[in-house]
């Protein structure tokens, strides 16, 4: 049934491309010899096992992305130096990367990560500066030279538990749209928790929709589509040691580039980025990498160890 609904989908977007042409066209120009960086007019843009596969909605080539996600760590302030050498090891020139330290710390840190490393909050609030006790604006953040934001994760979503009402579609929504308007790239963490993926990749898929609904019209009147990434992370692989396994995850992916595909258009789906997260690391990450519409990861626990550079490194390649 899976694999009918794929080719399904992948013919009717056959279609629409021959009337776009925008893959066709970059085709042509790997064919005539182009470098992929040229043909993509993407800078870094690569043409790897994870582009190269004849496929029109991944032969768009993507810079792959990797953000990683310090949560509410470290402790002790202390920690901190040591936690941005790491990240300023990495080289972004092939793979862009972000990260998202503590609300507390973000403001000690944002500072000394090198040029090309984006800093990402966790969390802003819907509506700007003025009385919002505990929350951090965009506008507050572009003044700062914040150039990212990211929103939606499980954990803000309350899958940790605290017994106030959840974040909904709809807030994140409007967390978006502000967060675009602003002028910053918006990180819109989705996926589904355990008993969903019990019920199968239909409900995963249908879930992962319902979380994206209310971005849509967004999305599509965005411009610079490369400001919208999508953070795949299913809930019962954060901080579990449980990661999707390879098919799990190219498999949602594929269908959620599809979903917006359908609602937005090719050319959108074919230049949003998808990252995936949950217990990613660069012991894992290799099978998941070479996937057309895996462009790169989110990390939790692994980003605070010195080996994260390695993880950039691999999509580097
Ligand atoms: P882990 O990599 O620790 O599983 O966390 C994933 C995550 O939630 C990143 O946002």
């Amino acid at each position: 049934m899976r694999t009918i609904t794929v080719a399904v989908s992948c013919l009717a977007f056959a279609g629409e491309a021959a009337q776009e042409d925008t893959p066709w066209k970059t085709l042509a120009k790997l064919l005539a010899g182009q470098t992929p960086s040229d043909a993509f007019s993407v800078p870094g843009a690569r043409m790897t096992s994870r582009t190269n596969r004849w496929n029109p909605l991944s032969m768009m080539a993507r810079k792959p992305i990797v953000g990683g996600n310090w949560k509410c760590n470290p402790a002790k302030p202390g920690d901190l130096e040591g936690l941005v050498a790491n990240i300023n090891a990495c080289d972004t020139s092939k793979c862009d990367v972000y990260v998202c330290p503590s609300n507390l710390h973000l403001g000690m840190v944002y500072e000394k990560f090198n040029d090309g490393i984006l800093v990402a909050p966790q969390n802003c609030n819907f509506a700007g500066c003025g009385a919002y006790t505990g929350e951090m604006s965009v506008d507050q953040m572009k003044e700062m030279g914040i150039k990212a934001c990211m929103i939606g994760h499980s954990e803000r979503r309350m899958e940790f538990g605290l017994p106030t009402p959840y974040e909904s579609n709809a807030l994140l929504a409007t967390k978006l749209k502000y967060i675009l308007d602003a002028g910053l790239m918006c990180i819109l963490a989705i996926g589904e928790p355990l008993p969903v993926r019990e019920k199968g990749l239909e409900a995963v898929v249908d879930y992962c929709k319902g979380q994206l609904c209310d971005v849509l019209p967004t999305l599509k009147a965005l411009e610079d589509k490369s400001r919208v990434v999508i953070a795949y992370e299913p809930v019962w692989s954060i901080g579990t040691g449980v990661t999707a396994s390879p098919e799990q995850a190219q498999e949602t992916q594929a269908n959620i580039r599809s979903f917006i595909k359908d609602k937005c258009g090719a050319d959108i789906a074919a230049k949003v980025r998808i990252q995936y997260g949950g217990s990613a690391s660069p012991d894992n990450i290799e099978g998941l990498s070479k996937n057309p519409d895996i462009d790169g990861f989110l990390v939790g626990g692994a980003s605070l160890k010195p080996t994260f550079v390695g993880m950039i490194e691999h999509l580097s390649k």
